[in-house]
């Protein structure tokens, strides 16, 4: 979890207690079945704990709402919890993690959330954090040396031609509604839909994304690492980030265009001072992100080297980072089956 993710998610949290005891509607959620399981998944849950705290977050607020709404002598719904993510994730490690006094039925989901994972009509609520800002694949123009989007010299979009910035929102508005056509077939009438992920305010310039400037930092350390002669300008060349901020007003007009969900909420919301950010946070949590991708097309001796230098960059550079975050760098979205 990013340093700037976690006071962010702890608002994040409120916001979500208070639309499920306003707006989730139990009763007519199970009405359509016989069954008394409530089913939830967690879309890009990787290998906890966090996304234990996140379902048992919804779990506490669903069973407070019908307690309030029903009365004790009613029968609290069971809960089935599907845990997804790609199919290399360490599932064996997240479920030998899996709280032992958990009060839900515990299942895998493997594959990418950019196609079907459930059945028709069978999940009640879904729940994404920080998991899809993260793009299907790459584009491919990023690549191609006689396109206008040729990213050279970088691995991200953030300080880069509008060409580059063109090509990665194209890529996160084709996944987003691939993502929301799945989720459309799979969730119940009523059921409900939280994602959390970066976010960028609406009209501000994607070299301002607190988010940018930590790649921009890893960039420029690959880039005095190919000054050096210990990776060369190819391999960085051929390297892209793919990872996506967007705006409320992008996702907005996703969503709309989808026309199955309602908006419940949208909001930009605030992240923890920077003030009290450190480098070591930030490389901890860059590297914890990034290590698979980067080991995986750089080679992994190369890992322990570009984190020293990422710190140090980070350490000098922090101070840049705080009047880019005022407007909040965490997207939190409560969309509503109709
Ligand atoms: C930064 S982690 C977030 C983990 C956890 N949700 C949290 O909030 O701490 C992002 C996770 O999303 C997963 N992910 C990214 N793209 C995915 C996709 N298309 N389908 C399924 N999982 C995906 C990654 O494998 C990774 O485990």
């Amino acid at each position: 979890m990013c340093f700037l993710q976690k006071a962010a998610t702890n608002n994040a949290k409120t916001m979500v207690d208070a639309t499920i005891a306003e707006k989730f509607d139990i009763k007519v959620i199970l009405s359509s079945t016989s069954s008394n399981t409530i089913r939830i998944a967690d879309l890009g849950c990787s290998v906890g704990p966090n996304t234990f705290t996140s379902v048992q977050n919804i779990i506490d607020a669903v069973q407070n709402k019908y307690l309030q709404s029903e009365g004790p002598a009613y029968r609290i719904p069971e809960f089935h919890v599907f845990f997804n993510d790609h199919v290399s994730n360490d599932f064996n490690v997240l479920f030998t993690s899996l709280p032992p006094d958990r009060q839900y039925f515990a299942a895998g989901v493997p594959g990418s959330f950019y196609s079907r994972l459930f059945p028709e009509s069978s999940l009640h609520f879904v729940h994404s954090s920080y998991a899809i800002q993260w793009l299907s694949k790459v584009p491919e123009e990023l690549l191609n040396k006689n396109s206008k989007a040729w990213n050279k010299g970088r691995i991200h979009y953030t300080s880069a031609p509008d060409e580059v910035i063109e090509v990665y929102a194209a890529q996160f508005a084709k996944d987003m509604t691939t993502f929301l056509e799945a989720r459309s077939k799979e969730l119940v009438v009523g059921g409900m839909m939280v994602l959390i992920m970066p976010g960028i305010a609406n009209g501000i310039a994607h070299s301002d994304d607190p988010v940018g400037l930590m790649f921009n930092f890893l960039g420029s350390s690959l880039i005095d690492m190919v000054k050096e002669g210990l990776i060369s300008e190819d391999q960085v060349d051929s390297f892209n980030i793919p990872v996506y901020t967007a705006s409320a007003r992008e996702i907005t007009k996703l969503v709309e265009k989808n026309g199955c969900f309602s908006i419940e909420i949208i909001d930009l919301t605030l992240s923890r001072s920077v003030a009290s950010a450190n480098g070591q946070d930030c490389t901890m949590h860059m590297r914890a992100g990034m290590e698979g991708i980067i080991s995986k097309h750089f080679g992994s001796e190369i890992i322990d080297e570009l984190f020293d230098r990422f710190h140090k960059k980070t350490e000098e550079l922090l101070y840049l980072l705080e009047s880019r975050t005022k407007e909040g760098s965490q997207l939190l979205v409560i969309l509503k089956r109709k």
